[in-house]
């Protein structure tokens, strides 16, 4: 129980990999408080989920950020860390995207880390052993056709986690995971990029090393060991978990 008598906040918890997440942490003992706006989604998974919450709202929007720290305090009378895994991409070319759909992926992607970690980090100063982690991408470091905003929004992702990194060290551990081709939704909106989304998807599966898309319980594992006290010594770092894609 690596979790035990631990609170948190997880954004993204209606979908991939922030269920996943959500799905291992309760396993390990930790009371959640689920984000997301599909209502039906979230309120399932918060009858599976013991000791959870699910909370509906738009993450790129600051008052729910600041929503769901303060009712992760009514309910818990603490704060132990986030999981931020909201995501959107944004697709298109940079002359055809809306400059509304360029914005909602960079308040999506990137504001609301600041927003959440705006508002939690005042009630995670409070414990030891505070930690944050940033569900970001490979997408940071390599570029894909028709996702301006998707690739921008990450790359700044890992800067403003690098950056919060230094100025709330001791007391807080900030850390990214950055994975390849995650089997969700999201990868196959995405592929829909290509003129042949389920070719995409095969060739992505057959790009990595290890000749498979990754499942949300494999980037759960990533962010157990990264958000527990597994991983004290960790801070300011940025992990690939992308079955050797980029190393291909
Ligand atoms: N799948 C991949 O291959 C891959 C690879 C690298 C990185 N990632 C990143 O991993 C994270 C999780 O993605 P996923 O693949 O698990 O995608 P997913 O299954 O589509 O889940 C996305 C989650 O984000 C939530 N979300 C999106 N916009 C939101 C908004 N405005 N307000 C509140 N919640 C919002 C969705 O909730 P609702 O639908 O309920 O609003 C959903 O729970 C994302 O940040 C993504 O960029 C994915």
């Amino acid at each position: 129980m690596k979790l035990k008598n631990k609170v948190g906040i997880i954004t993204g918890a209606t979908s991939g990999m922030g269920k996943g997440i959500a799905q291992a942490f309760v396993k390990e003992g930790a009371n959640l408080v689920l984000s997301g706006r599909n209502l039906d989604r979230g309120k399932e998974l918060e009858k599976n989920l013991k000791g959870s919450i699910f909370i509906a709202g738009d993450i790129s929007k600051p008052e729910t950020n600041e929503q769901l720290v303060k009712e992760t305090i009514k309910k818990y009378g603490k704060l132990d860390f986030i999981s931020l895994n909201a995501g959107t991409l944004g697709m298109g070319n940079v002359v055809d995207l809306p400059i509304s759909e360029w914005n909602l992926t960079l308040e999506t992607n990137l504001s609301s880390i600041f927003y959440m970690a705006k508002y939690a980090l005042p009630y995670l100063l409070k414990n030891d052993n505070g930690s944050i982690l940033i569900n970001a991408s490979i997408a940071a470091f390599k570029s894909f056709p028709n996702h301006p905003a998707y690739c921008a929004s990450k790359a700044a992702s890992i800067a403003l986690m690098k950056q919060m990194a230094v100025e709330y060290a001791p007391k807080i551990r900030i850390n990214a995971m950055c994975p390849g081709p995650v089997d969700t939704p999201l990868l196959w909106d995405s592929a829909k990029a290509f003129t042949n989304p389920g070719k995409a998807i095969e060739d992505a599966k057959n790009a990595t090393l290890l000749q498979r898309l990754g499942s949300p319980n494999d980037i759960a594992k990533l962010a157990l060991f990264l958000i527990s006290e597994d991983s004290s010594w960790i801070t300011g770092s940025a992990f690939t978990i992308d079955g050797g894609i980029m190393n291909a």
